[in-house]
C-alpha cells in the first residue's frame, strides 16, 4: 500500500485569496488541489465558475481535482476543461447518462471522474468503472466543509476497491468529506488512494503546510527494513 495522495480542498480557504491558498498548498506538499463546483441546485450552496479555474491554473502547477456539485453537468464539461481541470468529476445522480458524461470528459482531454452521494448505492457505479479515471466517495453530504465523517463511507470505499482490483482497473479512489489526521489512516486502509480535506487543511490554526505535514504522518506507509541473514540452525 502507497501513501495516499493528499487533495486539499479550497471551499474551507479564504475566497478572497485563493491563489495564495493554493500556493500555500503547494508548498506544504499537497499533491492535487480540489476545486468544488456547486450551483446552488443540485447542492444549497453556490461557488466557482470556470474563471476561477482558469486563474487557479495559472496559479499553481498542480493537478486541479475539479468536483462538479452541479445539475446538467453535460452542458459545462467543455468550459471547464477548457478552463484547466485536470480531473474533472461529475454526480451519478445529476448526469442524465452518466457513461456519456465520462465519454465527453474524456474527449474534451480531461480525465474523467464519476462520485455518487451518501444515500446513493455503490452499485449505480459499479457498470461505469471502465470509463473513470477517478470514483470520488463522499463521504459527507455535498454543500458544506466542516462536517462529520460519515462512517458508512468506509464500506462503499471498499467494496469499490476490491471491484478496481478484481478488474484490474487502476482507476484513482477518492474520498471526500469529514477527512482529518485522526481518521486519515482508517480510509487509506479502506482503500483510497486520494484523500481530500477541506477544513483540516486551511482552518488549521498552525497553517495548510503544518495541517498537511500531519496528515502524511498520520498516513505514512510504515518502511519494512530488510532483517540481516539469519544462520539457519542445522
Ligand atoms: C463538500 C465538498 C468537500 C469539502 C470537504 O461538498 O465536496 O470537498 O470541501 O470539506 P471538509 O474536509 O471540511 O469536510
Ligand atoms: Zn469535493
Amino acid at each position: 500500500m502507497n501513501a495516499p495522495k493528499l487533495a486539499p480542498s479550497i471551499l474551507s480557504a479564504d475566497f478572497g485569496r485563493l491563489a495564495d491558498a493554493v500556493r500555500a498548498a503547494e508548498a506544504g506538499g499537497a499533491d492535487w488541489i480540489h476545486v468544488d463546483v456547486m450551483d446552488g441546485h443540485f447542492v444549497p450552496n453556490l461557488t466557482f465558475g470556470p474563471k476561477t479555474v482558469a486563474d487557479l491554473r495559472s496559479a499553481t502547477g498542480l493537478p486541479l481535482d475539479v468536483h462538479l456539485m452541479i445539475e446538467r453537468p453535460e452542458a459545462w464539461i467543455d468550459r471547464y476543461v477548457e478552463a484547466g481541470a485536470t480531473f474533472l468529476t461529475v454526480h451519478v445522480e445529476a448526469a442524465g447518462d452518466p457513461a456519456a458524461a465520462l465519454r465527453a470528459v474524456r474527449r474534451a482531454g480531461a480525465r474523467a471522474g464519476i462520485t455518487l452521494n451518501p444515500e446513493t448505492g455503490v452499485d449505480r457505479l459499479l457498470p461505469l468503472l471502465d470509463a473513470a479515471d477517478l470514483v470520488l466517495v463522499m463521504s459527507v453530504h455535498p454543500g458544506f466543509g466542516g462536517q462529520p465523517f460519515i462512517e458508512g463511507a468506509l464500506d462503499k470505499v471498499r467494496s469499490l476497491r476490491r471491484a478496481l482490483d478484481e478488474r484490474g482497473l487502476g482507476a484513482e479512489l477518492e474520498v471526500d468529506g469529514g477527512i482529518k489526521p485522526d481518521n486519515a489512516a482508517r480510509v487509506a486502509a479502506a482503500g483510497a488512494s486520494v484523500l481530500v480535506a477541506g477544513s483540516a487543511v486551511f482552518l488549521d490554526p498552525e497553517g495548510p503546510g503544518a495541517a498537511l505535514a500531519k496528515f502524511r504522518a498520520a498516513t505514512a506507509v510504515p518502511r519494512v527494513t530488510p532483517r540481516a541473514p539469519q544462520e539457519r540452525p542445522g
